[in-house]
């Protein structure tokens, strides 16, 4: 029988002594960070982890560094004990569930700022947000000290962030990025598809489809301008309200790809991001330029 709970820690010298214990036994361990609500993309995680380390360790922190005044933090969904049953479905080993004053001592002032990337893209419209991510997810990786930690493609501008911060710190541990659970329309899984209408629901499944299709029209040789213009007019009239953009970048700087740029070979990120009513969607696929 599947284990219907596991341990929880809250503290930081707590989750410290157990895996420093665990490293002492010559285990490796996989860390994936996440705010709770747990659906499928975030379990694949966790299994991605179990396959590439000995022990795993998810934590569940809604962080308020992330949300600005008037954004979803109050309402953002909060079931701890469904979520630890979740994982204790798929084999995870432990979960951190630590306190605010846990992450964020009295008279903490100390924040870590990845410059440039941050403030691109998904940046724009929320200049405080990865700036809240970088900060709680250094402040995770010095209370877990993990191997390697797993994180989604799903948000490709986070992952990247977060690459660039271990590179930048010298974090000793590992990234891995993991591919895009998705519904069978294609539609990426997020806790924020629960808002969407019923007929909302049916159309959004046109943001992956759009960027799906800009890829393989890329890959053989289309100009990428055309492109990103059919996907944006693709996603239009499947009845988004609003689209924040719609860009194809290299993947590492995050920075604009234009048509000179991308030789054969070259690799690129297309993104999309756009609104259905008060429900914000986003996605990204890769390229890989044939010919
Ligand atoms: P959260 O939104 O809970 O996501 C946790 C992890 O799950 C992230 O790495 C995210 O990319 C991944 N994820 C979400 N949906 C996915 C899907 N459909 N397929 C694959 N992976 C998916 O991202 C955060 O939390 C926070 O910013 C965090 C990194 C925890 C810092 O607070």
């Amino acid at each position: 029988m599947k284990p219907t709970d596991i341990p929880r820690l809250r503290t930081r010298s707590e989750i410290r002594e157990t895996v420093r214990a665990w490293k002492r036994e010559g285990l490796r361990i996989g860390f994936v960070p996440t705010m709770g609500a747990l659906h499928s993309g975030h379990l694949s995680l966790v299994t991605e982890a179990l396959e590439r380390s000995d022990r795993v360790v998810a934590s569940i922190f809604v962080n308020p560094e992330q949300f600005a005044k008037g954004e979803d933090l109050d309402v953002y969904p909060r079931d701890e004990d469904a979520d630890c049953a979740k994982l204790a479905e798929v084999g995870c080993h432990l979960a951190y569930c630590p306190t605010h004053e846990e992450m964020y001592p009295p008279g903490s002032l100390t924040n870590v700022a990845v410059k440039k990337l941050s403030d691109l893209l998904d940046g724009g419209p929320r200049p405080h947000f990865f700036y809240g991510v970088t900060t709680v997810v250094a402040r995770l990786f010095i209370h877990v000290e993990p191997d390697i930690a797993v994180f989604g493609e799903k948000d490709f501008q986070q992952l990247q962030i977060i690459r660039r911060m271990v590179t930048d710190l010298g974090f000793d541990l590992e990234v891995i990025g993991a591919p895009t659970v998705r519904d069978a329309d294609g539609l990426a899984q997020s806790s924020r598809n629960l808002y969407l209408k019923a007929d909302e629901r049916r159309r959004a499944g046109g943001l992956h489809a759009a960027l799906h299709r800009a890829k393989c029209r890329i890959e053989a040789g289309t100009p990428i301008d055309v492109c990103l213009e059919e996907a944006h007019n693709y996603i239009a009239v499947c009845g988004f309200t609003q689209i924040d953009y719609m860009k194809a970048v290299n993947p590492i700087t995050l920075l604009d790809l234009n048509e000179q740029e991308v030789v054969e070979g070259s690799e690129g990120r297309l993104l999309g991001a756009g609104w259905f009513g008060t429900t914000r969607l986003i996605d990204n696929i890769g390229f890989h330029r044939k010919n």
